[in-house]
This record gives structure tokens, sequence and C-alpha cells, in this order.
């Protein structure tokens, strides 16, 4: 079927998070779409309530074939049912994976800018936070190789948060890239966790290569993170898959979260899971294809109109992140401006030091209310 990405869906006064300002302020900040999902998902639901009876649920068998399926022929990530765990979201993993791999006190590695939570999970759960600030080179980040083995060895560093596409900045980390910080973890006996949750908004012309795939030889040390929440934009549901391939490794897994029950999902998360990967495909290419006009759309509009932003054009994802230093001084001064011309970005600052002056646009929305946020920000940014 042919989905309408053009629809404008009220979300206002529905506990939206994204759209938690009651006036006509535009949301164009934190990372879901403002799209209806894919028809087979709300049909799944649909059949789920329908029957009527909502009792506890474990993962069938075509569920984790469909995990399997999805993973192997999109990657080439060879999975079986016994590499599988469910949590009820990747920032809980974060978090449970820091109990696995660290102690109280150990150092953690991760770069910066970050999705915020890499940051904040290290700090809450008592470990020490370490930054590997990224380089940026022809428009796009670089993973510090140097800066990274120096950090490990000087700090004792314990475990390699990585973000796998990056958020934010949108990089696809190249086989290249992949295997070279492998190499230095295996050096230094780091382990890696890599969080995958962007990996099927992988845009054209890049490949996402899941992390897992190279870490034969390592695997003991390695595992990843990802959903079907950001792919079909359903976070509200909830819901994330762990992989780990090492029997050992995947038993000290369960053991953390079974100390405190947290390896079910309910129902409704279960059969989303399975009817995105068995029946999202067609909806995804959609998206992706309305995601990437509209990317060109904002970038070609700022750079005619804002043309003192520095634009870094993601290779994945609907995030794009800007350089605003020439219109501001000042994070909060910068935010309070296109507040004030009603219309909603993430603030860079809160990803890192690098973060400063900069900020996240979300570009996942009908074009009409993309295009009326551009303006809100040409009339904030210019006046
Ligand atoms: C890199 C990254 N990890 C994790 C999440 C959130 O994951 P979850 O909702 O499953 O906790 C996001 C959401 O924006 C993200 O960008």
């Amino acid at each position: 079927m042919l989905y309408n990405f053009d629809e404008t869906i009220d979300r206002r006064h529905t506990g939206s998070l994204k759209w938690h300002y009651t006036d006509d302020t535009i949301a164009l900040w934190v990372a879901d779409m403002d799209f209806r999902a894919a028809q087979p998902i709300v049909n799944t639901i649909e059949r789920v309530l329908q029957h009527g009876v909502l009792g506890y649920t474990k993962p069938t068998t075509a569920l984790y074939q469909a995990i399997i399926n999805w993973h192997g022929s999109r990657y080439g990530l060879a999975l079986d049912k016994a590499n599988i765990l469910f949590s009820h979201g990747v920032v809980p993993s974060l978090a449970l994976m820091l109990r696995v791999f660290t102690k109280v006190g150990d150092a953690v590695l991760v770069n910066d800018p970050i999705y915020a939570p890499f940051m904040s999970k290290v700090r809450d759960n008592g470990r020490q936070l370490i930054l590997s600030p990224l380089r940026e080179a022809e428009g796009r980040y670089q993973l510090d190789l140097a800066d990274i083995e120096a950090k490990i060895a000087a700090h004792e560093v314990k475990l390699f948060l990585l973000c796998n596409p990056h958020n934010p900045g949108g990089r696809v980390w190249t086989v290249a890239e992949l295997e070279a910080l492998l190499e230095i973890c295996k050096k230094y006996d780091v382990a890696i966790v890599s969080d995958e949750i962007h990996q099927d908004l992988t845009l054209s012309g890049h490949e996402f290569t899941p992390f897992l795939r190279l870490a034969k030889g390592y695997e003991h040390k390695v595992a990843s993170l990802t959903s079907m929440t950001k792919t079909f934009n359903v976070a509200g549901v909830k819901g994330s898959m762990i992989f780990a391939k090492d029997k050992t490794l995947i038993e000290q897994i369960s053991q953390q979260q079974r100390l405190s029950d947290e390896h079910d999902l309910n129902l409704f998360a279960y059969e989303v899971i399975r009817s995105a990967y068995e029946q999202g495909e067609e909806w995804l290419a959609q998206a992706l294809t309305y995601i990437e006009a509209n990317i060109d759309m904002a970038c070609d509009f700022l750079e005619q109109h804002l043309p003192d932003i520095k634009i870094m054009r993601p290779e994945a994802s609907y995030l794009i992140w800007l350089d605003c230093s020439a219109y501001a001084e000042d994070d909060q001064a910068l935010y309070d401006k296109l507040r004030a011309a009603k219309v909603e970005l993430s603030a860079g600052s809160q990803y890192g030091e690098e973060g400063h002056l900069k900020m996240r646009l979300n570009v996942a929305c009908p074009k009409a209310v993309l295009i009326e946020g551009l303006n809100r920000m040409s009339k904030a940014l210019q006046g």
C-alpha cells in the first residue's frame, strides 16, 4: 500500500513527549517521527486486543524467526534463538551492560558528542565517565583512534559504549573504522557494547555493519542492542533486543536481568516486533524515501536562508546536526531564541562538550510542518 506521510496528525494533548508544549510550537526535537505506524503493525495490535485475553505471554518461535530473518537478510548477521534476549529498552540495556561488564568505579569510554543517556547512565551507576571527542573532517565525524587508545590505556577502561550508527551526527561507521576500534579494544581487553537502534534508518549510499558480525574470536566481550521502536516509529510500545554470541556472556546478561525480573516484554511489544520485521518493510522503504527528501529540502533551505549554519548531513536517521555558532554565543540563548519563535530543536549542549552551540533538527514530519519550522528558525536566527 502507499502511505501518506504528508498527513498532519495532531499529537498535542496525547501525552506525546515530543509535542509537550501545548501552544502552537513546532516540535522538531526528540527522535520520534510524526508518521502513523505501518498498517500491519496497527492491525496486529487490533487483533491482539480483539482477542480480549491479555495474559502472561512469552516469545514465540515465529517471533525469534522474524528477528533472525531480518538481521540475517539485511545485514548478514547470523543469529539463533540462543543469541537473543529481550529488554524494555535500549537505554535500560545500556545500564544493564554497565553492570555486566564493569564494577562501581571502573572507567567507561564514550564518544563526545553522544546521545545523552550514554553519559548519564555511566555516571548514575557510579562508573567513571571518560570521553573521547569525535573529530570533524570533511563535514562528518571520525573516531579519534589515537585518543581512544591513549584514554583506554591511561584510565584502564573496561567498557566502550559505541553508538553505531552515531547519534548525533548520523555517521554510519565503516567496516574499516569498526575493525580498527575492535583491534584497540582487543589489545587492552576492553568490552564493547554497540547501540544499533538507528541501524535500519541507514540512508542511501551507506552500509550499516553490525558490530557483532566483526567480533569473531572476541564474542565473549561484545554485545549489541537494538530495537524495532526507532525503525518503525513505535517508541511508545517499548521493547528491544540484546544480541550476544558467547554462551557464558548470554548467561551473565540473563543472570543480571533475573536480579530484577527485567526480561519479559508486554504481549503487544512481542507482537509488534514480529509484525514489524515480517511485514513492515514496505512502510520503512517509503518512510526512508520521504525522510531523504525532507533532508534534502532542509539542507537546501538552510544553505539559502541561514548560510552560516554548518550542516552535518546524516548518513543514517532523520536528525540533522547543525553548528549554529555563527548565530549565537550562548547555548541557552540559542535554544530560547528558537523557542521564542515557536520552534523546538534539541539543544546540542545536552550531547556533551562537542555539542556547544549546536542544535539537532528532526525532519521526520510532514513536509508542511517542516517548512513552517524552518521558516521560524530562519526568522529567529536572522532577527
Ligand atoms: C542512540 C540511541 N539509543 C537509544 C535510544 C532510546 O532507546 P530506548 O527508547 O529503547 O530506550 C535512542 C533514542 O533516541 C537513541 O538515539
